[in-house]
C-alpha cells in the first residue's frame, strides 16, 4: 500500500541543524520550496546542545574568574558563590532568544518544517511518521553525537556528555574530564572557574593536540597556573563506581577518583539506521562519503555537516548549507577550502587559529622554506589592559605568503576573522604589514606581529 503524500519539494533537507537549516535559508531565498525535517528542536547541537550554551556558561566563567581577580584592576569585590540555577537561566534565556528568531527566519521563508524522525527510503524520498516527502534534490544533515569508548557506561549521572554537562543543576565538587580535546578543555576551564576540581586525562602527549605544539604548550602553562590538573599520554582504561562518584584508570594504573567524569573524546556521524545505505550511499566508519561538491555520488542527494568527514564545527556546517543551496540553484559555486576554516576554543585561554601550524607547513612545503614569528602579547597595550598573557604565531612560506596564523590568550577569538581574512586572500606578511589598526586593540597586536615578519618591527623585536 503506498504511503500517504507529504508533498514534493526542490529540496528534502533531513536535519535542522547548522547546515541543514542554513541550506534552507539560502534555498528559499533562491526561489527553491524546501522541506526541513527534524525529530527535535530547529537549530540542532550548536543552538541547543553545543555552541551557543556552552560559550555562555564560558562567559560566566569568565565573569567569575573576573570578580576573583577584581582585585588586580583595584576594585573590590568578591565572589560569593555560583548560582548554577542563575547560570542555566542565563544560558537557556540567549538559547530562547536564538531559537525563536531561527524559528522566525523559517517561517518568513516559508520553508515546511516536519517534525519526526525521518528516513530516506528512496532516492528522493524521506519518510516521516508514514507520511512521504519527496525532493527533486534531498540533502542529508543529521549531524553527530557523543562517543563514549568500548566498556564506558554513559549513564548521564556519574559518567555524563556535554549534553548532561550542559543540564547540571550543580557544580560537581571534582571532575574527571576524558579527552583533552575542545570540549574538554572548555569544560574544564568552566567547572574550574566554578570552584570545581579538575583533571583531565588525554591520551596524546598534549591538550588541544590538533594545534600548533606551541600553543598546546601555552595552553598547559596556563592550566597549571590555574590548577588544572592533567594527565597527558596515557591513554584511559577503566571507570569505577565508588560512594561518592567513579575513579578513573589510566594506562600504567594511576587512578583518579572525582564525583563525574565527563567523556569528550570525539563526536561520530549520525548516520546509522537512517536508510542511508540501503539507498547506496557510501559511508566511511559511519561517515558520508561525498565528492569536493558534496554530492555523494547517489541520485540528488547531498550531505553537510558533522557527517561529512573534516572538521566539526557549526561554521563549515553553515558553508556547506549555503554551498549546497547554491549548487542545486545551479550558481555553480566555488568549493569550500576546508583549509580556510577558522578554529576556536573557547576555554579560558582561548586558542584561535587558521590554516597550517608549523610542523604541518614544514611536512608540506619542507623546513627550510617555513619561517616563524612568535609576537608576545606582553607587548600590546590592549591585553595589557585586560592583563592577559598569550602570543601570535605566524607561520609563512619564505618569500610567499602566510600560510598559518595561531593566538592564545584573552578574547583572541574576535582575532580569528582577521586571521581568516589574511589567510585567505593568500596575503604576503608585506602586504598585511601597510594595514593600520586602531590602538588600542588586540588586533594591533596581529599588526605588529606582522610588521616584525616583515622586517619592519614597531613594538617589538624581530
Ligand atoms: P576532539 O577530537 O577535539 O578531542 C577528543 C580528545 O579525546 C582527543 O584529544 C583524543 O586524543 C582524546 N581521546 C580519545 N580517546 C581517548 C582515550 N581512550 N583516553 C584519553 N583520551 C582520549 O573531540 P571533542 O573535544 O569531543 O569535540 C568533538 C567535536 O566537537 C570536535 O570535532 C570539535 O571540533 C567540536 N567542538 C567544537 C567546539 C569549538 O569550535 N569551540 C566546541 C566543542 C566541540
Amino acid at each position: 500500500m503506498s504511503q500517504p503524500n507529504g508533498g514534493t519539494f526542490d529540496i528534502v533537507i533531513l536535519g535542522a541543524g547548522s547546515g541543514g537549516y542554513a541550506a534552507a535559508l539560502r534555498a528559499a531565498e533562491l526561489n527553491l520550496s524546501v522541506a526541513l525535517i527534524d525529530k527535535a528542536e530547529l537549530g540542532g547541537t550548536c543552538l541547543h546542545r553545543g555552541c551557543i550554551p556552552t560559550k555562555a556558561l564560558l562567559h560566566a566563567a569568565e565573569v567569575a574568574e573576573q570578580t576573583r581577580e577584581s582585585e588586580q584592576f583595584g576594585v573590590k569585590a568578591e565572589l560569593v558563590g555560583i548560582d548554577m540555577a542563575g547560570v542555566n537561566a542565563y544560558k537557556d534565556g540567549v538559547v530562547a532568544r536564538l531559537y525563536k528568531g531561527l524559528q522566525g527566519l523559517l517561517k518568513q521563508d516559508k520553508i515546511t518544517i516536519v517534525p519526526g524522525a525521518g528516513k530516506l527510503v528512496a532516492q528522493d524520498t524521506v519518510e516521516v511518521d508514514g507520511k512521504r516527502y519527496t525532493g527533486r534534490n534531498v540533502i542529508l544533515a543529521t549531524g553527530s553525537y557523543s562517543r563514549s569508548l568500548p566498556g564506558l557506561e554513559v549513564d548521564g549521572k556519574r559518567v555524563i556528555t556535554s549534553e548532561h554537562a550542559l543540564k547540571l543543576d550543580r557544580v560537581p565538587s571534582s571532575a574527571i574530564v576524558l579527552g583533552g580535546g575542545v570540549i574538554g578543555v572548555e569544560f574544564a576551564s568552566v567547572w574550574k572557574a566554578f570552584g570545581a576540581d579538575v583533571t583531565i586525562l588525554e591520551a596524546l602527549p598534549r591538550l588541544v593536540a590538533a594545534e600548533d605544539e606551541e600553543i598546546s604548550k601555552a595552553v598547559e602553562r596556563a592550566f597549571r597556573k590555574r590548577k588544572i590538573n592533567f594527565k597527558v599520554g596515557k591513554p584511559f582504561e577503566k571507570v569505577e563506581h565508588t560512594a561518592n562518584g567513579v575513579r578513573a584508570t589510566i594506562a600504567g594504573g594511576e587512578t583518579v577518583e572525582a564525583e563525574v567524569l565527563l567523556v569528550a573524546v570525539g563526536r561520530g556521524p549520525t548516520t546509522a539506521d537512517l536508510g542511508y545505505e540501503q539507498q547506496g550511499i557510501t559511508l566511511d566508519r559511519g561517515f558520508v562519503i561525498t565528492n569536493e561538491r558534496l554530492h555523494t555520488g547517489v541520485g540528488n542527494i547531498y550531505a553537510v555537516g558533522d557527517i561529512v568527514p573534516g572538521l566539526q564545527l557549526a561554521h563549515r556546517g553553515f558553508q556547506q548549507g549555503i554551498f549546497v543551496a547554491e549548487e542545486i540553484a545551479g550558481l555553480r559555486p566555488a568549493p569550500i577550502d576546508e583549509a580556510g576554516i577558522p578554529r576556536v576554543t573557547y576555554s579560558d585561554p582561548e586558542v584561535a587559529s587558521m590554516g597550517l601550524t608549523e610542523a604541518k607547513a614544514k611536512e608540506q612545503y619542507g623546513a627550510d622554506k617555513i619561517s616563524t614569528y612568535n609576537y608576545n602579547l606582553g607587548g600590546n597595550g590592549k591585553s595589557q589592559i585586560l592583563k592577559t598573557a598569550g602570543f601570535i604565531k605566524l607561520v609563512r612560506l619564505n618569500d610567499g605568503p602566510v600560510l598559518g596564523v595561531h593566538m592564545v590568550g584573552a578574547r583572541m577569538s574576535e582575532l580569528v576573522g582577521e586571521a581568516q581574512l589574511i589567510y585567505n586572500w593568500e596575503a604576503f606578511p608585506e602586504e598585511v604589514a601597510q594595514l593600520i589598526h586602531a590602538h588600542p586593540t588586540q588586533n594591533e597586536a596581529l599588526g605588529e606581529a606582522f610588521l616584525a615578519l616583515a622586517g619592519k618591527p614597531l613594538h617589538a623585536h624581530s
